[in-house]
Parts: structure tokens; sequence; C-alpha cells
């Protein structure tokens, strides 16, 4: 079943208890921190989507902030109507591999379309009051996170849909010690497109509307149905539609409504639609950005945008997030992408490979279906190694950490993970250190390139199968209960332990 939006979504994880409303005073004015500590109580033990309706310091009262809602993986699975993550890994990558069974969107009529509820011109644009702001930490500006941008390429037409974030100059520290103008803290918006790698396909867009001396218009859609947002995070080749992508995820076409103001189409049931055109040559200062591998960002340099219009519905709802130490809540949403990329790419070669897993900190955990005597050779692990960072796309290659593990471990948690590298692995001769990796463009540790991006990293690969039949005949047997029969001792015991 297609979810129609994003309230949807809500109604489901309500039913199903995991959102709760939050009516408690929660603090989210420039230099409060009770949001970043609400994220990491919730996160670190799977906790549930709250709606946050009481905000002190906040601009827009009247606009509940949505937080947590894909914080676990039952809960990314369920943004594409899974609950399985690995069910949902295989539906998405069946979808990646198979372009034919991509569904093209159908547009709708501003009266079918509830984005159109509230129309703001340009000339009554006032970012202050209009687009809802809190604050995360130590971060120099509100930004936001739940957004998917759309552009055309200038040149082909082609659409492109991503998730970018942006920042919101209003009330915004200046990392060098300026302050933004005025017209730009309430009429423009800077938004994170890289032009230099990591090469997203808005800042390909936008260097190609510079070059050619054109206009770039965007617009970007706030909360929309979850299979959108999966979509717009997953990395498809350059000129493909992530559009069409998420009606394949959500097994029906995505329902779009002409924008306002720029020659653009925007799903129809989105929150809030931000419409505008990107100023050419303008770069933007900005920092402190906390970025996803857990360290502040000081200084960026990104372009702007003028916004043109903003439509939003009745009675609109937000959505806000941050980047941190790992976990956050939109780790997994930003993963299963990676993790079905690789899967999708070592499955297609080879059938012992089960799962792909990448953790919040994005080590790769590959798990087989086969170990010990049934690999089908010798080192079948270090061959494994070797698939993840050959294997197709732009992620398996930065794969920094990469554990190859048996069936019988579990790839989703780290306590198993870690017994198989304890007990199955000689580091000597298990592991292999690649020293000429792509690295992981925000890892702080690989030394920089020319662009001020790490280019080049080194990798390490731990073999954690049964070295049978590589040092020995067989393994001995494994100590622990079935699940079962753990299952019927808690029952057992239920009213002692709870
Ligand atoms: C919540 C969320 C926020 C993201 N923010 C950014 C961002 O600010 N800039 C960026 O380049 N990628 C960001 N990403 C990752 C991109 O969306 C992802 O790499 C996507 O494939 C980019 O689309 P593209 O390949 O069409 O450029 C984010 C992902 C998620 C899930």
């Amino acid at each position: 079943m297609a979810y129609k939006d994003m309230r949807e979504f809500l109604d489901v994880l309500r039913e199903d208890g995991q959102l709760k409303d939050c009516d408690e005073k929660i603090k989210v004015a420039h230099g409060d921190n009770e949001l970043q500590a609400l994220m990491r109580l919730l996160c670190q033990n799977d906790g549930p989507a709250l709606m946050l309706n009481n905000l002190e310091g906040y601009n827009t009262p009247d606009i509940p902030v949505i937080f947590n809602p894909f914080g676990t993986r039952e809960r990314t699975a369920m943004m594409i109507d899974e609950r399985d993550p690995l069910e949902s890994k295989k539906k998405h990558a069946r979808a990646l591999g198979n372009p034919a069974s991509w569904v093209d969107p159908v547009l709708v009529t501003r009266d079918q379309a509830p984005c159109k509820d509230v129309v703001i011109g340009k000339d009554e644009i006032s970012l202050d009051k209009q687009l809802p702001h809190v604050w995360f930490g130590k971060e120099a500006a509100s930004y936001i996170t739940g957004a998917v941008g759309i552009t055309h390429d200038p040149e082909t037409g082609e659409r492109n849909v991503g998730c970018y974030r942006l920042t919101q100059l209003w009330n915004a520290v200046h990392p060098k010690g300026e302050e933004y103008p005025e017209e730009q803290q309430k009429k423009q918006l800077s938004v994170f497109c890289f032009w230099n790698p990591p090469m997203s396909h808005i800042g390909l867009h936008l260097a190609k509307a510079t070059a050619m001396g054109k206009p770039l218009e965007v617009a970007f859609a706030c909360q929309c149905d979850p299979a959108i947002h999966l979509a717009a995070a997953t990395g498809l080749a350059f000129g493909q539609d992530e559009f069409r992508f998420a009606g394949a995820l959500r097994g029906a076409p995505v329902e779009l409504v002409k924008a306002e103001t720029v020659d653009i189409e925007v799903p129809a049931t989105a929150e809030f639609i931000i419409e505008g055109v990107f100023i050419p040559n303008s770069e933007t200062t900005i920092g402190n950005h906390s970025n996803p591998v857990g360290y502040y960002d000081a200084i960026q340099v990104f372009p702007r945008f003028e916004v043109t219009a903003i439509t939003h519905r009745k009675n609109p709802l937000w959505y806000a997030t941050m980047e941190m130490m790992p976990p956050f809540d939109h780790n997994y949403q930003a993963l299963m992408p990676v993790e079905t990329e690789v899967l999708a790419d070592l499955q297609g070669k080879i059938p012992e490979v089960r799962d792909v897993v990448v953790t919040p900190n994005m080590t790769y955990i590959v798990q087989l279906s086969v170990d010990g005597a049934a690999k089908p050779h010798a080192e079948f692990g270090k061959y494994i190694l070797h698939a993840v960072w050959g294997s197709a796309g732009r992620w398996g290659r930065t794969a920094k950490i990469v554990i190859v593990v048996g069936p019988d471990v579990d790839p989703y948690d780290m306590d198993s993970i870690e017994w198989a590298i304890a007990t199955r692995v000689q580091p000597a001769t298990d592991t292999i250190i690649n020293e000429s990796g792509q690295a992981f463009v925000l890892d702080p540790s690989a030394p920089k390139g020319h662009h001020g991006f790490p280019v080049v990293g080194s990798q390490l690969g731990i073999d954690a199968t049964m070295k049978v039949p590589e040092r020995f005949e067989s393994y001995q047997e494994v100590s622990q209960p079935t699940a079962e029969e753990v299952a019927a001792v808690a029952d057992k015991l239920r009213t002692i332990l709870g």
C-alpha cells in the first residue's frame, strides 16, 4: 500500500504505538540544546517517534515538529511498507536494478493538491515568519533537513530529485563574525550542493547552468510520502528520475502538481513547497554545521537561491533533525540506499551473499549464507572483501572497514560481529589492508586532496568466516541456546522478569 503523504505514514506509526505526542515544553532557541540531547536519548535506545507540540523559543508555535520518525531499522523499512530490514532492502534493490519497473508520475490539478492550501507570493516572503526555525547543538544556523530538492538539467531537461539540506540565514551566526545581510536572512536560502567531489546531481545542474549563463530554477518539497524521501536519498545514475523510482517503491505513481513560479512539478501532498531561482555565482560562508561522522564543520561555502514562493498545507507539519556522532534519527534512511546498492551488485554475481548491513558509523558487514566447508573455495571471505571494494555504484569503493561473517552471526548486532572477529580471525592472515582505496569524503582522518576533500584513503577488510578449509578441517560447535529456548524461558518467568 502506498502512503498518500507523510500524515498517513504517521497515522500508521501512531496506531502501532511508535509515535507519541509530546506536550512537554522543549527548548529549541539558538543556544538551547534540548533537541540534540533528545536525539541522543531516543536514538541510543531505539525510542519512539515524537510529535513535538510545545516548543519554547520557536517562531511558528502553531506548526508541530515531527521528531525521530525513521529512527529504527523497522521504521525505515516502513517507509516503503515493509517491517523487516532485509525484506525492505530486497524490495529497494529489485526496483533499483530494474528501471523498466519504474512508474511515471501523474500530474494533478491545483485543487487536487493540498500543498497549495496556502500560497505566499514573492513580495510577501519573509523567512523569519513563514518557515519554522529550531536549533540543535552548537550549530550556527537552523537547517532545513526534511526537504527533497528538484531541478532540471539545463541541457537535457532531465529531472533530478535529491535530499539536500538548506541553511536558513535568519538569525544565523556567521563563522567569520560577519553579518548576513537582511535581504539574505529574509528572502534567500543556501543549499548544500557540492559541485566538486562528492558531486551531487543538483551541484552538477548548477555547474552546467552557470557555464551556459542560464538561471537554474529549484523547488524543495518538505515532508512528503516517505518513499519519496528514500528515493531522493538513493544514488541513481545522473539523468535518472527519482520520482519514477519512487513510483516503483510505492507501487503507485507519485502525484505532482505545477509549481507557482518555476517550471517544475512538485509532490502534491507535501507539507511545504519552497520555490526559487539560484543566484548566479553566489557564495555563502556557513558554519558550524554538525556532520554525519560526528564532527562540526566550521566553515563551508555554498550557493544561495532567492525564494520566489512558498506554498503549504493547512495546519502544516514540520520535520527537523541533525547529524552528529551516530546514532541519529536518519542514519538508517541514509544508509539503506547504500546497503542496497552494494547488496544488489553482490547478489547479482555471488549467490552466497545474504545481506549487507552498514552500521551508523559506516562499517560494512557482509553476511553469507554459507560458512566453513560449505564456502565455494578457500579464502572466499577475502574474495568478498575485494568484491565490496569493486562493486558498482558510488559507495562500495569507499568502504573503510568491511567485515565478512557467516550465517550464524547476526549482522545487525555488534556483540555478535565482535565475537566472530574474536574467535574466527587471525589478524596477520585474515585481514587485508588496501592502501589505495577511495576515502569517504567526510572522513577527517584521511589526507585531503586538492579540492580540500579526502580522495584516497586506506581500507581494512576482515574475513571473519570460519577458516575451514583454510586452516582447519572442522570448527568447534558453538555453545548457545536456540532463540525458541530463550523465548520459552522468558515466557515461563514473565511474572518475575516482566
Ligand atoms: C536526511 C538526509 C539529508 C541529506 N543531506 C545531504 C546534503 O545536504 N547534501 C548532499 O550532497 N547529500 C545529502 N544527503 C545524501 C544525498 O541525498 C544522497 O547522496 C543522494 O543520492 C543525492 O542525490 P543525487 O545523487 O541525485 O545528487 C542526505 C541524505 C539524507 C537521507
